[in-house]
Formats: C-alpha cells, structure tokens, sequence
C-alpha cells in the first residue's frame, strides 16, 4: 500500500524473528568488505543482523524526519514575517523529502513501507526524542532550526561515510539540503540574538528550554549504548555517542556563547588539555520516558500520524490500485 519494498527471497517477517547462524566465510568476506571501505548494496550478501541492525536505525531516522517537521509545521501560518514563512513552509517540505529518501533506502532491505509506518504508530519503532517537545514560541522554532538541525549534520555527516550505499547516498544529499536548513537557523538566531530586550529573552528562555532535549540527541553515554559496538564494527555508525556530542558541542557552543546567550549548565567547559567537553550529565530517565513514549507531546505526535494515515488511505489506495473501488474519507 506504501510502495514497494519486496525483495524476492526475503521472508521480512522470518528474519524478524529469527537471526540465523552466519556463514563463517561469507561473514568475513562481508568484514573484509566493508574493512576495505567498499560500499554494501540491497543485493549484496549481509548478516541478517547487519540487515536487522540497519532497519531499525534508518526506520527511526526517516520516522524522525516525518515527526520533525510536525512542531515546525505548527508554526507555518504564525511565522513574524513572509521571509520566515516562505523559509519554514520550504524546510517542512524538505524535511518529508528527507523522510521518503529514507523509507526507500530502507525498504531496499525488505521492510515494506506499511510496516515501518505500522510499527511507528503503535510505538514498536522510536523516532528522535527532540520531536516529542512543544515549540512555545517562534524562538522554538529559531533553535530548533540552528540547534537540532546542527546536532542532525554532525550524525549525519559522519554516517554518510557509512558502509551501507542506499544510506550513505541519502544522507549525501539529505546533508545538503540541512546545511541550508542551518544556515537559515543560525540566521534566525543571530536576529533575535541581537534583537530587542524581548526578543534576546525569548530566544533565552527557548535555548534553556531545549538544551536538555540537545544533550539526549546523540543517544546514551558510551558505556549504556546498546548497538554501537556492533554498528561500529560494521561501518554504520562512524562514531560513538559521546564523540557526537563532544564534536557538536566543540562547534557550536562557541557560536552560542559569542552571542551573549548562555547554556543552562554551570558545567558546561572545555578541557583544553584533553580536547574533551564537560558538562553535567543530562537526565536520562527523562530520556527513556520520552523515548519511550511517555514524553510531553508523543501522544499528540502520534495522533497526527495516524490522522494522516487514515485521511491518505484513499490517494494510496488510487495510486497502487487505480482500477479498485475506493471510498472519499468523509470530512
Ligand atoms: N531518540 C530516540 N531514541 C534514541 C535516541 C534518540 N535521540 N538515541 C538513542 N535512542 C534509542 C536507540 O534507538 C536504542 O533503542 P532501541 O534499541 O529500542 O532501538 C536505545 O536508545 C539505545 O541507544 P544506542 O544503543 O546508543 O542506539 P544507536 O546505537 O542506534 O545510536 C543514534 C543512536 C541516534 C545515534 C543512531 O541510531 C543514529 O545515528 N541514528 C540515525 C540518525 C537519526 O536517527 N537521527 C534522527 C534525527 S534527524
């Protein structure tokens, strides 16, 4: 109903609940690969776990994009100006192409498409904590243009470099389009940075509200991080957590501060003789709350969601069965 993600020979429902055995030669021959900096391809021999691990991963990248332009959309018709309506109506619109550039490069590994939507709405697949926060003001918007979009190039970045070509080929072109997102972010910043008493207060009060949710991007410290190991080995994941928020905070901190805006944590400070940040560990119950599904707005997220599954049930219905009865959903 979504599209088409059928791989001939691939039993999607067989592989997701059992992982079998590898084959010794074709694992190292796979590990030699992927050693040697070659990319993997949809009909290349993988481990079903590689397979498995990258679903999951590129699933909940793509579900994120979908929820991360909802707070952003909410803000559309409220803009302060055209300029800024233009800018945030055409970012929206890129942020669902971004989305359908990564359901693709996931089904190519045999989930379809109504599958993955299925397991985003009933909380089986997670999508990025920072989207279950309200934007407040227009200076949510402001942050979460500069702030989380700068947070999204450093993983993405990285991850471009990965093993995985459908993947890595999106996120080529996804870093593209976010490196103008940033731009008009930091634009937006800097203005209200150096607005009225007002506007430096709301940007404040903003930039206190999200420095939480920032820390929590990047995923558990190191040493609780589940999959890392596993998809750092295989080239997927090019770095670990606490290297990604160290790399954002060593590049954007410096922004923030220069602009006389402060971070809410007295922590917060470069060692100059490791080259590492410190800072007070964010709250990470509130974390697993949050991505768990008991955050301030997942409810209202996944509702959302589920609005437009049900209100374009009909336009998939009439694109992939055009000769098939459909019924117009009623207003
Ligand atoms: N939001 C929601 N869930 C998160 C998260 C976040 N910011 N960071 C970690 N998690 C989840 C993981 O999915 C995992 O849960 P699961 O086992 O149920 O899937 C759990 O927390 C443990 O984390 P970890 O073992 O460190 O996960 P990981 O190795 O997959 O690393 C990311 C987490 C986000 C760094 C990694 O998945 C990634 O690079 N994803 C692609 C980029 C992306 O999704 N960006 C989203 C916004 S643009």
């Amino acid at each position: 109903m979504y599209g088409s993600g059928y791989i001939p020979g691939l039993d999607y429902t067989k592989l997701n609940n059992s992982i079998a055995q590898e084959d010794p030669q074709k694992l190292a021959e796979f590990e030699a690969k992927i050693e040697n900096g070659d990319k993997i391809e949809p009909h290349d021999w993988m481990p079903q776990q590689y397979r498995k691990q990258l679903i999951r991963l590129i699933e909940q990248h793509a579900h994120s994009e979908i929820m991360g332009a909802l707070p952003e959309g909410t803000w559309i018709t409220r803009a302060p100006t055209l300029k800024r309506k233009l800018a945030l109506i055409a970012k929206v619109q890129d942020e669902i192409g971004h989305a359908q550039l990564l359901y693709a490069a996931a089904e190519t590994l045999g989930k379809p498409r109504e599958a993955m939507i299925n397991d985003l709405l009933s909380g089986k697949s997670k999508y990025s904590n920072v989207f279950n926060y309200p934007a407040e003001t227009w200076a949510d918007i402001t942050v979460i243009g500069f702030l989380i979009d700068a947070a999204a190039i450093v993983n993405q970045l990285l991850n471009s470099k990965g093993s995985y070509g459908p993947y890595s080929r999106a996120l080529k072109r996804i870093c593209a389009e976010e490196s103008f997102h940033l731009k008009q972010g930091y634009e937006g910043f800097v203005y209200l940075a150096t607005g009225s008493p007002k506007q430096r207060k709301m940007l404040q009060d903003a930039v206190n509200r999200w420095w939480p949710p920032i820390m929590h991007f990047f995923g558990p410290p190191n040493k609780t991080s589940v999959h890392s190991e596993k998809l750092m080995k295989w080239k997927v994941k090019m770095a670990s957590n606490d290297e990604m928020r160290n790399r954002f905070l060593d590049q954007y901190v410096p922004k923030v501060w220069e602009l006389g805006i402060t971070l809410p944590d007295p922590n917060l400070r470069k060692n100059e003789e490791t080259g590492r940040w410190e800072y007070t560990e964010p709250d990470w119950e509130e974390f697993f709350r949050v991505i768990k599904g008991d955050g301030p707005c997942n409810k209202e997220r996944i509702a959302v969601r589920q609005w437009a599954v049900e209100k374009g049930r009909w336009v998939r219905q009439a694109l992939f069965n055009p000769s098939a009865k459909y019924s117009l959903p009623v207003a």
